[in-house]
């Protein structure tokens, strides 16, 4: 008999311990560590020949196989479709519309013939009947079962064996596997475990859909990101229609990529240009606002900065940037005081990408630091503009990937005029009919825009 041994592990990052601390010293959680009973492995005992290597130039190798969706946008963002045999994580609010979604996946799939399989923990199969009739889902090939079960689920993909299978959710599925109480950390993770092996075995794909806490993790487990093949975050305001479906990561495809999607009647629609949906409701001749083209994946996507800095009334002067990392705008408000003169050090500096798109890449810094100018100054930037490039901690501004896709981008929603970094501008092919400004640093951006040295 293995020798009993009890562990401490974090319910909310899965960090171990083998003692029992009060706070995780991997995510910094309070009381999160849970005790768990494991046992002691024996010693190994020396075995024959371990696995054997290959020459790399010998291995077989087959593409993996893709279904199609007729949901396109949801087909790009994962690279070409769903791969069989693949563990897709869904994460989201509650109520965003990820049952919606998932739902609207099988009805695609079961148009083209595929038989598929719903399997709902959370809400009876009236609730679901009611969302199916919404969404004018009848298909015969859409099976459904009620059930919390991995093991009653797996039953269900031998029975039925379906090409794709959604587990509605993840924290109200059990395994027998299991005796931990439902939803701690070592539930779910026996639970996806099992579901794991299940889609691999029976060569299917599983849609496993997982709520959100408020911190943006998904509920308890960091641990099931790096477990299932591909995460998918559907994020949005539940009281707007607009929703964008992130890949955070992609074993099988490109990460960063999004769609933008709306909230109807029937479910979730495409969008079909993003771009001017964020853009409708943009200001006339406000100070502050700046548009920037900035790549969402592999497609370029305009979105509006908006930033404003007032005279504080507080000892410590506020700061909140919402859509931009805090930490690269903290860096461009020192490169703002040092190279600039610009002192915002004592101001409130507020900054927010509208329609709750998250920028993730350093193209935007320029579009920052000109809509931090423009509040500062007060003076509004020209309405057909658009900028882009990195900033330099010496204030240099940087050239970017893609910039004949962002142009490309621009001129299609009618911007006219641009500022871009100058290593930029002999990549570009299409010049005509644009006002191009291509600068080197930020004291060229200063005399451009706001005529000051
Ligand atoms: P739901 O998919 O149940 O969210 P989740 O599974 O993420 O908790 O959808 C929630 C909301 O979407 C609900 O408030 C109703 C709305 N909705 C529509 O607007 N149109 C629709 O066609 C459907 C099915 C839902
Ligand atoms: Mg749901």
């Amino acid at each position: 008999m293995p020798k009993e041994k009890t562990t401490y592990l974090c319910s909310s990052c899965g960090y171990r311990s083998v003692t029992w601390l009060g706070r995780c010293p991997q995510c910094g959680s309070w009381d999160s560590l849970e005790p768990q009973v494991s046992y002691r492995p024996r010693e190994r005992e020396p075995k024959g020949p371990s696995t054997k290597i290959q020459k790399i130039s010998e291995i077989g190798y087959e593409e993996e196989e893709r279904l199609t969706t007729s949901i396109q946008e949801l087909d790009r963002v994962l690279g070409g479709g769903l791969v069989k045999g693949s563990l897709i994580l869904l994460g989201g609010d509650p109520g965003i519309g990820k049952s919606t979604l998932a739902l609207q996946i099988l009805h695609s799939l079961s148009q083209r013939g595929f038989s598929t399989l719903y399997v709902s923990g959370e809400e009876s199969l009236v609730q679901l009947k009611i969302r199916a009739e919404r969404l004018g889902a009848r298909s015969g090939l859409i099976g459904v079962m009620g059930s919390g079960s991995a093991e009653e689920m797996e039953e269900g993909i031998k029975r039925l064996k379906p090409s794709c299978v959604v587990l509605d959710s993840i924290q109200t599925c059990h395994t027998e596997a299991s005796d931990a109480p439902l939803g701690s950390i070592s539930q779910l993770r026996d639970v996806t475990l099992k579901v794991m092996r299940a889609a691999k075995e029976n060569n299917v794909c599983i849609i496993l859909v997982g709520h959100v806490t408020k911190e943006g993790i998904i509920a308890g487990p960091r641990l099931l990101e790096h477990m299932v093949d591909t995460v998918l975050y559907l994020e949005g305001e539940s009281h707007q229609p607009v929703r964008i479906l992130r890949v955070n990561k992609n074993r099988f495809g490109p990460t960063f990529e999004m769609a933008v999607f709306e909230m109807r009647e029937k479910g979730l629609w495409p969008v079909e240009n993003p771009s001017l949906l964020f853009l409708k409701e943009r200001p006339k001749g406000a100070s502050g606002s700046v548009v920037t083209p900035h790549m969402a994946g592999s497609k370029p996507l305009l979105v509006e900065v908006q930033a404003l800095v007032t005279n504080t009334s507080q000892p410590m002067p506020r700061r909140t940037f919402l859509g931009m990392e805090a930490q690269r705008i903290w860096l461009i408000l020192a490169v703002l005081e040092k190279r600039l003169g610009v002192m915002v050090g004592s101001r409130d500096v507020f900054l927010n990408v509208t329609g709750g798109v998250r920028i993730q890449e350093t193209a935007s810094d320029l579009a920052a630091v000109i809509a931090i100018l423009s509040s500062y100054f007060d003076q509004p930037i020209p309405e057909d503009m658009v900028v882009w490039g990195e900033v330099g901690l010496g204030g240099e501004v940087r050239s970017v990937s893609n910039p004949e896709l962002r142009i490309r981008e621009a001129k299609k929603l009618g911007f006219g005029s641009i500022i871009l970094p100058k290593g930029n501008m002999s990549e570009l092919k299409e010049k005509e009919g644009l006002s191009l400004h291509g600068v080197r640093d930020l004291r060229e951006v200063m005399k451009l825009l706001f005529g000051r040295r």
